[in-house]
């Protein structure tokens, strides 16, 4: 038998976190090698989000993850980070079609991953039923309000939401509707700083902002964005590395190396024949 994984914080401890006032700081991991980096930090929890899609599968939107994606990538996480607590994104129409579909998908995206909670996105009606009947079977839910991506063409493209009074107050009606529907927490994406503060400071449950400025209860990036490594610069993205200046050279510098006969050198064979010619010498 597999030894179950022991996460170091679990649902309750982000509320206390926000009583606390501490930050909270999430990152997106959709890998084993990344979630090993990200278990060695003191990052708060892991979200395996569906912007997998884009920054890992290629595509040019989130719509095309499916289930089976999310729980492949989020054992993998786990596999690398036991220490950590997980979300694991429920992808587009996994939990659109009923009640019975999303609490199937929920429960499979939970077990299968080895998830510690899910997230999914909007404040609807019909959201706010499925995060009650998720919630009612014991698995805690992340909500996810304002520019949520699986919404793009609904929204017309990625455009900050929130703006206006009229909007501004039905997103907070929506982040109030989403806690009371039994949400343990709340993604805030794309939204002017003013909404960000004031949802953080009406909630009791705590916000995590991408894009939400400065007043929110923690903090998301995808991992890909702040490493600099194939990611997408968006406004509220702050580069912690530039990954791709080290990778695209490193990779050419091997191509080199192979043509010219450099690598492997002795010291990268087993038991290597004694030679003080390399390869492209004897060639020559
Ligand atoms: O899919 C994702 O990575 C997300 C974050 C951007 C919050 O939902």
């Amino acid at each position: 038998m597999t030894k179950p994984h022991q996460a170091e914080l679990n649902s309750l401890d982000f509320g206390t976190l926000k009583a606390q006032g501490k930050k909270i700081v999430m990152l997106t991991a959709y890998d084993y090698a990344m979630a090993r980096a990200v278990a060695q930090t003191d990052i708060d929890l892991i979200l395996v989000g569906d912007s997998l899609g884009m920054v890992v599968l290629g595509y040019d939107s989130t719509l095309d993850v499916k289930v089976a994606d999310m729980i492949h990538h989020c054992a993998a996480v786990r596999r690398g980070a036991t220490n950590k607590f997980i979300i694991v994104d429920m992808p587009y129409m996994s939990y659109h079609l009923s009640i019975e579909q999303s609490k199937a998908n929920a429960a499979e995206l939970l077990i299968g991953g080895r998830a510690n909670a899910v997230k999914l996105e909007g404040g609807s009606d019909s959201r706010l039923k499925a995060i009650e009947a998720i919630v009612d079977c014991e698995i805690p839910v992340c909500a996810h309000l304002g520019l949520t991506p699986q919404s793009i063409h609904k929204f017309g493209g990625y455009k900050v939401q929130g703006k206006g009074d009229k909007a501004m107050q039905e997103l907070l009606r929506q982040a109030h509707a989403v806690e009371d529907a039994g949400a343990f927490m709340i993604v805030l994406e794309g939204i002017p700083e003013e909404l960000g503060k004031l949802i953080s400071a009406e909630l009791s449950i705590p916000t995590i902002g991408i894009g939400a400025g400065r007043y929110t209860d923690g903090q998301v990036l995808v991992v890909n964005d702040l490493l600099g490594y194939s990611g997408y610069p968006a406004k509220f993205v702050k580069r912690y590395a530039e990954l791709d200046e080290i990778i695209v050279p490193a990779l050419q510098s091997y191509a080199q190396e192979v043509r010219e006969g450099v690598f492997p050198s002795a010291e990268h064979c087993y038991y290597p024949i004694e030679t003080n010619t390399t390869r492209s010498e004897e060639r020559s």
